[in-house]
């Protein structure tokens, strides 16, 4: 239930620095604005050499700070002001020579003035190319850094845009998001940050999600799997957590790390799954997001099947279990509240998804139309239809964050409303 009685949300000052990295930190901005947490943009001029003041103003709804000199904005909010107004400065892209002149003090420019000026928390991003990142004197000022109580999130190791390959990238964007959730809730002890319109009401609730695909082992190289990325999944962990549950997701082989605050268990098999998920229970709600293989090749030999025996033209199955319907027919005293599915169609997706949730004996199926064109499966938006016995109820297109919250919350409201009952 969402109450007025929140905390006042937390505000973030986020400075972007010069680097390709940039352009994450507008999704950055979304994310934040989406967990219920203000930001203030600073752009340095480097930075607006790849994105610009406007769509950072736009993204966080207010002025963005780009001129140590700007009479207006000084005129308005001084540099100190500016630098004590948030509750955590974050700096991502975080550049070599940001960090240095933090580092070493100086203070020529709005960025550097208020990384200089502030009295709270700073939180480094960095992006460099891996040589800069592992020279010396880079190395030298983030030990400094670190000794002056700055936190880090990444670097990364992968692929950079220079092309170089190593220690560079900067972190995604829902990874600095935990990370200055951590900072908030390891700065205090008051709950997450959160503002009237973000959802709340879970607390003292468990609730289990499962997530991304399951991998079938055919042999020791080949398995049969599926194009779930987990991005939703996690999505509604972490936005069931924001609301305050205690969450447990269940994830089949992904690329995400594992959201901070979440106990997450990393599964392979669907089998494998369905262990995790009775282990973990009981639950309050069970959120069952994972594209679940339904047959895996019925025998996993230990040694690679060879083409010249011909012993992949054909590959015997058998089914998995159903993890949805054997949680959704579990006794009362095992059995969630609430049992959620999902349904992954191409075609008749309203009358296949209903049919899905009666025959699995789940409360609600989330629809979603996996056709290649619509992009869902693996992308970061989602359109879904809530179908349950109080009839069918279509999302726009959102980015799947947001549907998470948007569940969060109806969980929350059908979870309060049984307790009264
Ligand atoms: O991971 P993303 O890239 O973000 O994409 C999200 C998604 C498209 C995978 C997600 O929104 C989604 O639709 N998940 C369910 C995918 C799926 O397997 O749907 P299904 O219609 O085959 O299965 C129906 C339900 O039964 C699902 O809740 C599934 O978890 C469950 N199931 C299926 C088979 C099985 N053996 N056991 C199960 O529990």
């Amino acid at each position: 239930m969402i109450s007025d009685q929140l905390p006042t949300a937390k505000r973030v000052l986020l400075i972007i620095g010069g680097g390709i990295a940039a352009y994450k930190s507008l999704y950055l901005i979304r994310l934040l604005k989406t967990a219920g947490i203000q930001v203030t943009g600073v752009l340095t001029a480097g930075g607006a050499e790849f994105i610009t003041p406007l769509s950072v103003g736009g993204l966080t709804g207010k002025q963005c700070y780009t001129d140590l000199f700007d009479l207006n904005a000084e005129a308005e909010m001084g540099h100190i002001e500016l630098s004590r107004s948030a509750d955590l400065v974050v700096v991502a892209p975080a550049t070599a020579d940001l960090m240095a002149k933090c580092a070493n003090g100086h203070a020529d420019d709005l960025a550097s003035t208020l990384l200089l000026a502030t009295d709270k928390k700073t939180l480094f991003a960095p992006a460099m190319n891996v040589r800069m990142w592992h020279h010396p004197a880079t190395q030298r000022n983030i030990h400094q850094l670190k000794e002056d109580g700055a936190i880090f999130v990444g670097p990364e190791d992968g692929e950079m845009a220079c092309g170089e390959h190593g220690l560079g990238r900067m972190s995604e964007p829902q990874v600095i998001l935990s990370k200055i959730i951590e900072a908030f809730s390891s700065e205090t002890s008051v709950p997450l940050p959160c503002e009237p319109g973000v959802p709340g009401g879970l607390e003292g609730k468990h609730i289990l999600v499962t997530a991304g695909p399951t991998q079938e082992p055919l042999d020791p190289v080949r398995y049969i799997a599926n194009r779930s990325s987990g991005k939703q999944g996690y999505a509604i962990a972490s936005a069931c957590m924001m609301a305050g549950a205690k969450v447990t997701l269940v994830s089949g082989p992904t690329n995400l790390p594992d959201p901070n605050g979440i106990k997450t268990i990393r599964v392979e098999t669907a089998r494998q799954m369905q262990e995790a998920c009775m282990a973990a229970l009981p639950a309050d709600c069970a959120v069952m997001c994972a594209a679940v293989a339904d047959y895996r090749p019925e025998i996993e030999t230990a040694h690679k099947i060879k083409k010249e025996r011909g012993g992949l033209k054909s590959i015997p199955l058998t089914e998995n279990p159903d993890i949805l319907k054997e949680v959704s027919h579990l006794d009362n005293s095992l059995r969630p509240t609430l049992v959620i599915g999902f349904a992954a169609e191409t075609d008749d997706v309203l009358s296949h998804a209903e049919a899905k949730r009666r025959r699995k004996g789940c409360d609600w199926i989330v629809a979603n139309d996996v056709s290649v064109g619509t992009g869902i499966m693996g992308g970061d938006a989602n359109q879904v239809i809530i179908l349950s016995d109080d009839g069918q109820e279509k999302w726009p297109m959102a980015e799947k964050t947001q549907v998470a919250q948007k569940l969060a919350e109806r969980i929350a409201v059908t979870l309060s409303n049984s307790d009264a009952d």
